[in-house]
């Protein structure tokens, strides 16, 4: 079996990160969500992996490279325009070949893995297999009706009255009968070839769609509430250790986990928090749910529930929540007296300033 992981498209939601990077690679607990996939895929025992990415995709080469370090062999396919999920399989049909494949959206979090879902896969072998989980409104999401025996009788895409609670994952399983199913389809009124129309399509034609229920973890981290959400539960998990620099001033309670090269001066952590490597936070309170990454620098303020990325310098700000903060970015107090916000924002930012 092989896998294909997508990690193209336009990352709309997520702008302005995404203006810069790919949303596959926005840390969660300082580990980027495309990393938990990778794992996931080479616990399900799949080695032979190929990356769908945009044409702008150095920064996940330079990430994941051939690899290696997953114990997985990556060879990257490009999507020069994201045309849709099916679209992605089209274009990979030289790396599938006639092969069972893992196809899993490099933006979703899967937690306690996909091994099962795979094995049930291999040991039953239908047509396709998706993956579903309860939600308490389905009307977001891609719902499936089931029979009595889990085969999947009908899928629609954001119902405005569900036929169930039961959403479809960003992970399936599919042998080469889609392949005929995505050549058969046409594209939506959103203009993109739909993995959901071709699925519908093998259901029509008599194909067995079977279906797994995952009762664990889910999010797809599309939008920022739910990145943070992520964020959140992964660093719940997470055990502290002290490998960086604490002074005597400082208060750490909880999960913390503070990397090498890290500095902590004066300030308070509450876990779970993580600081990334590099990075100095100076008279400040960091946490809960709070993930600093890398050469980052924090004074006199105070986070919470909040994604700051690389590089990036929150000095004298009292009050942060709920944010992700881009690459490189700064954000300050404004001088003594200043009652107005000085504001330098990138291409589809959005602010929310406390009043
Ligand atoms: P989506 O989140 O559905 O789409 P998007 O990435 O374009 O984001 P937005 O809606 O905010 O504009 O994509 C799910 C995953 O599939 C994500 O990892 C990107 C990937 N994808 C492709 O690789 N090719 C595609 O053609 C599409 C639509 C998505």
């Amino acid at each position: 079996m092989k896998a294909l992981v997508l990690a193209a498209g336009s990352g709309t939601r997520l702008r302005p990160v995404t203006h810069t990077g790919a949303k596959q690679l926005v840390p969660v607990a300082n580990k980027p969500v495309l990393f938990y996939a990778l794992e996931a895929i080479a616990q399900a025992g799949i080695t032979e992996v190929a990356l769908v990415v945009g044409p702008s995709s150095d920064d996940i080469k330079d990430a994941v490279g051939d690899g290696s370090a997953f114990g997985i062999d990556v060879t990257y396919i490009c999507q020069d325009v994201p045309l849709g999920l099916a679209h992605a399989v089209l274009i990979s049909q030289d790396f599938l070949g006639g092969d069972d494949f893992l196809m899993y959206l490099g933006d979703n979090f899967v937690g306690g893995g996909i091994a099962g879902f795979a094995e049930e896969f291999r040991r039953t072998r239908p047509g396709a297999q998706i993956l579903l989980t309860p939600v308490p409104d389905a009307t977001a999401f891609g719902v499936a009706e089931l029979d009595g025996d889990g085969r999947v009788v009908c899928l629609e895409e954001k119902p405005a009255v569900p036929r169930s609670n039961l959403a479809v994952m960003g992970v399936y399983l599919f042998s080469a009968q889609i392949h005929e199913a995505i050549r058969e389809i046409k594209p939506s009124a959103r203009g993109e070839l739909e993995i959901t129309h071709a699925l519908q399509w093998l259901i029509e034609e008599g194909r067995e769609v079977r279906s797994c229920l995952h009762s664990g973890y889910w999010r797809d981290t599309g939008n920022v509430s739910d990145m943070l959400e992520v964020n959140r539960h992964v660093l719940d998990a997470a055990t502290g250790e002290i490998a960086g620099e604490v002074d005597a001033e400082s208060r750490l309670t909880g999960a913390v986990l503070i990397a090498p090269g890290a500095r902590v001066v004066r300030s308070d952590i509450e876990g779970p928090a993580v600081i990334g490597p590099g990075t100095v936070v100076t008279g400040s309170r960091i946490g809960p749910h709070t993930s600093i990454a890398a050469d980052c620098e924090i004074t006199d303020s105070r986070i919470d529930g909040s994604i700051v990325l690389q590089g990036s310098t929150v000095r004298g700000v009292p009050a942060v929540t709920a944010s992700l903060i881009g690459r490189h970015t700064t954000v300050t107090s404004a001088p003594a007296g200043d009652t107005a916000h000085r504001l330098v924002l990138g291409d589809h930012t959005r602010v929310t300033l406390a009043r």
